[in-house]
């Protein structure tokens, strides 16, 4: 598994902190893989006591799981407190007066990294992460999810694939060798660090979105309110010069269709259990699903 993919951890807590306040305003991928990760969970029975919302962020899909599981003690977790701040809002306000009720039960809100979950072992019966996982060394995560996860636990996840801004990508190759757009891992490493870290029978398959904009900047505005700027290790450090961004946005203008720029995001979805053979939840949304051990490298 290639290192380089690692992000600077640091400033993505960082990133994803500042981005805290404007995120919902920009977040239509999230919502939109977050309301599938949703539904695909729907086609589990399953009635868990404890369930983890990781990589929380602002809290959308933390209001959801409450609703669902309502006897769940609800775990919210973010490497980025200002996340934690607004989704324990979001959450607060969801409820109303509900709150004031005897047995109400509150999600406990937790500042930890994926990569090092402050929780016990066998502890966890669901853990829910939308788009947080790519920004975490896959086998250190998986690792720590198997690891808290009691053995019939379930773990839904999306990710990011390496197709993810490849018109970016290509269109900042065009200017320099830094990169300067963040890289993600493929189906197979993923795959492999879910089988090392004990999880069985995980299930994986990947869905391809498009977003529009009216310009580059936008798309670039919008990377940055997200807090999912550029994070490599191997990022060019200081500022990027006026003529650079100008020749990039130049390449970019190939993808360009009818004034509108696009941008591709490659989705990983998967679902694995804690460590007990469960019969495969099949789902009827026309996606494709591919047991890991049936992946082949190219
Ligand atoms: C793209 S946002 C997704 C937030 C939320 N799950 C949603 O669906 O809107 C990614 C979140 O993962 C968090 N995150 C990134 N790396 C993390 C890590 N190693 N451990 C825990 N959270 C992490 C970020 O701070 C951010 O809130």
């Amino acid at each position: 598994m290639n290192n380089d993919l690692l992000p600077d951890k640091q400033l993505v807590a960082r990133s994803f902190g500042r981005a805290a306040e404007y995120y919902d305003d920009v977040a239509v991928l999230q919502r939109q893989t977050g309301d599938e990760l949703l539904d695909r969970l729907s086609l589990v029975t399953i009635q868990p006591e404890c369930v983890l919302d990781l990589g929380v962020g602002t809290g959308r899909n933390l209001v959801s799981l409450a609703h669902r599981y309502p006897k769940a003690q609800l775990l919210a977790m973010d490497i980025a407190p200002a996340m934690l701040q607004q989704a324990k809002q979001r959450y607060r306000q969801s409820e109303g007066l509900k709150r004031w009720l005897p047995n109400n039960k509150k999600p406990q809100y937790i500042a930890g990294d994926a990569e090092n979950l402050p929780l016990a072992d066998n502890s966890v019966d669901l853990i829910f992460a939308n788009l947080a996982l790519q920004w975490c060394d896959p086998r250190s995560s998986f690792a720590e999810i198997q690891r808290v996860l009691k053995p019939d636990g379930l773990v839904m996840f999306t990710s990011l694939g390496p197709d993810t801004l490849h018109e970016l990508r290509q269109a900042w190759a065009s200017v320099d060798d830094y990169p300067h757009v963040n890289m993600f891992y493929d189906m197979h490493d993923i795959g492999e660090s879910m089988m090392e870290s004990g999880l069985v029978e995980p299930v994986l398959d990947t869905d391809r979105y498009i977003l529009t904009y009216d310009s580059v900047m936008a798309l670039m505005t919008d990377l940055k309110v997200l807090g999912a700027s550029n994070v490599n290790t191997h990022r060019r450090r200081g500022l990027t010069g006026k003529r650079a961004f100008e020749k990039m946005t130049n390449a970019y203008e190939h993808y360009c269709t009818d004034g509108v720029f696009p941008a591709t995001y490659e989705v990983v979805y998967g679902h694995a259990w804690g460590g007990k053979t469960k019969v495969q939840q099949a789902g009827n949304d026309g996606s494709i699903r591919i047991p890991v051990s049936q992946i082949q490298r190219r």
